[in-house]
């Protein structure tokens, strides 16, 4: 029998959908893998709660209830003191501060399981000294839900470059938000002021859409597939190609950009007209190894390609390598979503476990 014990980060979308992933599955799980799951600790910006027996159902209400102000030495005292081993802590945070913690969180015995995209998106100084603090104190960081959510994106990435196989390119549509907006965009005639609003009201973009038109959400990602291939890159360094004309970028309030979408609306219909039949819009990212350029931009392409074919908010990669030649592998699904993220730092969770002792 073997125990884990999780400190989670953040019970905003992801770190809730979690917490009731691991309630549901936690005796298959138990019963399949002799794997106990506990959820030791739960912290947001504010308050912690310590969490003395099983967690269950009550676990929002006793998070409200029983969750005081902390420091991070108040969670590493409480650890210590209760003798807790195979220790993972869940960031489900989307904050560059708490990355700071990473390293002292490792040398006090965590392993570390990241949703936020941060820690793999600093400087190239930051990268290297996080991964010279595991392999010192024999630590694990897993992280697949940095790129593409839920679909086995870096795990597939990270193993053709261990095995040895030259990866040569990787596109992909990596966001879901823009993946739904040139979808639609593309299919109708309806403005793309109104086409952006839609995907707004249904909650597939940001509450500020600007931060997905920016692109520099897909450029993180594209730049964290870099570094897994050894193409040391700094994010300043990804060309990427913003949607958002400067006059509406971010120094203007949301209300002011929503109030005068209308505005993006001449240059994307102007694109929109030039498409042949069977063309389409599509958002992308792509790192080209030979000349080692990261790129974030829109493209044209063909209605029949893979990502042509795209339907509603999926992401898809395509990973050109040298034994698969110019027929790429394909990794295709819903790129984003609270339930599928969750289960993919489940996923990670598991991993780790399987190197953890039994105790
Ligand atoms: N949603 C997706 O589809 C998806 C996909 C892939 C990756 N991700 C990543 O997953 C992460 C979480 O996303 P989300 O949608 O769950 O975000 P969210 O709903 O905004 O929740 C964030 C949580 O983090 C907490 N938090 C913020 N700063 C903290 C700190 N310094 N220490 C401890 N807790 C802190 C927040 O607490 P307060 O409420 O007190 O502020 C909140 O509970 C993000 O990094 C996101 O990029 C999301």
């Amino acid at each position: 029998m073997k125990k884990i014990n999780i400190v989670l980060f953040g019970v905003g979308n992801v770190g809730s959908a979690l917490i009731n992933q691991i309630l549901e599955a936690r005796s298959k799980i138990l019963n399949s893998s002799q794997l106990e799951i506990n959820i030791a600790v739960l912290v947001n910006s504010k308050i912690a709660f310590y969490n003395n027996n099983t967690i269950n159902n009550s676990w929002e209400a006793d998070f409200k209830t029983y969750g005081y102000p902390y420091k991070l030495s108040h969670i590493l005292n409480h650890v210590k003191k209760e003798k807790l081993t195979n220790l993972i802590a869940v960031d489900a945070t989307a904050s560059e501060d708490f990355v700071k913690n990473y390293k002292e969180l490792i040398r006090n015995g965590f392993h570390i399981v990241a949703a936020n995209k941060t820690a793999n998106t600093l400087s190239d100084k930051f990268y290297k000294e996080l991964r010279i603090e595991l392999k010192k104190h024999n630590k694990q960081f897993l992280y697949e839900t940095n790129v593409g959510a839920g679909l086995p994106v870096i795990k597939t990435v990270q193993d053709l470059h261990l095995a040895g196989e030259e990866i040569t390119k990787i596109r992909g549509i990596f966001s879901g938000s823009l993946s739904y907006i040139f979808n639609t965009f593309s299919n109708n005639n309806k403005s793309f002021s109104e086409v952006l609003e839609d995907a707004r009201t249904r909650g597939l973009t940001e509450p500020d859409p600007r931060i997905d038109l920016s692109g520099k959400d897909v450029g993180r990602k594209l730049l964290i597939l870099a570094r897994e291939i050894n193409i040391l890159k700094e994010l300043s360094e990804v060309r990427i190609e913003s949607l958002v004309p400067n006059h509406l970028n971010g120094k203007s309030s949301i209300s002011h950009f929503i109030e005068n979408q209308q505005e993006l609306n001449l240059n994307f219909e102007e694109r929109r007209s030039k498409l042949k039949s069977d063309e389409v819009l599509r958002h992308i990212g792509e790192l080209d190894v030979a000349s080692g350029e990261l790129e974030v931009k829109l493209v044209t392409e063909k209605r029949s390609s893979p990502f042509g074919s795209l339907q509603e908010a999926d992401a898809s990669f395509e990973i050109y390598t040298k034994s698969y030649g110019n027929r790429p592998i394909v990794i295709q699904g819903a790129g984003a979503g609270a339930a599928v993220t969750s289960r993919g730092v489940l996923s990670d969770l598991l991993k780790i476990s399987e190197k953890l002792e039994c105790i």
